[in-house]
């Protein structure tokens, strides 16, 4: 029932042709980058739903479904990219069938299994690739924001999140009947997500109109002292920011050693910044005048 949403890895499928046989030396990222893409559909009643689709690449948002209409928004320059609008448009005629034949099946699956509406499913399917030239796939779905069911990529077959979870049973075995459409979604997650993300490292990289890595800048300020004749400790704060991917780690180093954490230690966590990449501040509070050496220490990939 879930198979519907295969038809946009189909796109890069395409969009991975255009760019022609397989690369001899297929671009590598220098971090971990994955393409995604997330469904949410919202049933009302068995006449009545919303729907959104969107495709994303790390954090970045490059297309997006307006499930009315079906129609594809490219939401990045370079989106567009590879397919002719004709054959956008036949996409978006492939997709709306589809669509309408996932909502026909899930209400039946909601009308045997007497799930009370309203609902809501999300799935997230994609791929992962990494420095290392390996990669993986994945398909997760989840109901009412519980885990419902997955893809094992590597194993080719589904498996029900939670055992006592009667719908997602029914929809495994349902979904585990179909071995043709298993077949296909192994190679679409496993070859074709992969191709086509390749090309977007590549294209990205190449027109360096998107940033898939960007590194940290880190600044270190004492914030204004208090009044004279208070004694408070100063505040020695590191801003990091302009950096992507999102996992970072900041530390303050006093004479060299990390200080452990404990009260002295405040931090922001990570913030987004309006051009996709984040930012982080971490405070130290320090006795003046102990005549100690501070330090703020940033990784990231
Ligand atoms: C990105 O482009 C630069 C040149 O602009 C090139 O040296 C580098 O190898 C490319 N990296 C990838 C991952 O394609
Ligand atoms: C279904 O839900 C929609 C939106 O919530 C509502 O407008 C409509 O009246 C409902 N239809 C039935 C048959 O319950
Ligand atoms: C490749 O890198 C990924 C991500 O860092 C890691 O999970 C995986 O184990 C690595 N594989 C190999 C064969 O080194
Ligand atoms: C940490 O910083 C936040 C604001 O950035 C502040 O509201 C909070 O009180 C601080 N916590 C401590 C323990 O200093």
């Amino acid at each position: 029932m879930l198979l519907p949403l295969l038809l946009l890895p189909w796109v890069w499928g395409a969009l991975a042709d255009k760019w022609g046989p397989p690369l001899s030396s297929p671009p590598l990222p220098p971090v971990s980058v994955t393409l995604r893409l997330l469904q949410i559909d919202v049933f009302h009643n068995t006449s009545s739903m919303d729907m959104q689709g969107m495709a994303l690449l790390g954090d970045l948002e490059t297309h997006s479904l307006d499930c009315s209409t079906c129609e594809i928004r490219f939401l990045q320059p370079w989106a567009q990219q590879g397919l002719t609008p004709k054959q956008w448009q036949d996409l978006e005629l492939v997709i709306h069938r589809s669509l309408s034949d996932f909502i026909h099946k899930m209400n039946k699956v909601a009308q045997q299994q007497g799930k009370g509406y309203p609902f809501v499913t999300q799935v997230s399917l994609g791929c992962e690739l990494h420095p290392n030239s390996t990669s993986r796939g994945f398909y997760d779905a989840a109901v009412n924001g519980e885990d419902f069911i997955s893809f094992d990529v590597d194993g080719g077959t589904w498996f029900a999140r939670q055992g006592d979870n009667l719908g997602a049973l029914y929809t495994r075995d349902l979904l585990i009947q179909n071995k043709g459409a298993t077949i296909t979604l192994q190679f679409l997650l496993r070859t074709t997500c992969v191709n086509q993300l390749k090309s977007f490292v590549l294209y990205v990289n190449e027109s360096q109109e998107s940033h898939l890595w960007e590194r940290p800048v880190a600044v270190v300020f004492a914030r204004a002292p208090p009044p004279a004749g208070t004694p408070a400790p100063v505040l020695l704060v590191c801003h990091v920011t302009g950096f992507y991917p999102r996992p970072v780690r900041v530390a303050w180093l006093q004479d060299g050693e990390e200080v452990g954490l404990g009260g002295r230690l405040n931090s922001s966590g990570i913030l987004p910044n309006a051009d996709l990449t984040y930012q982080l501040r971490s405070s130290l509070a320090v006795e003046p005048g102990a005549g100690h050496s501070y330090a703020c220490w940033v990784q990231h990939s």
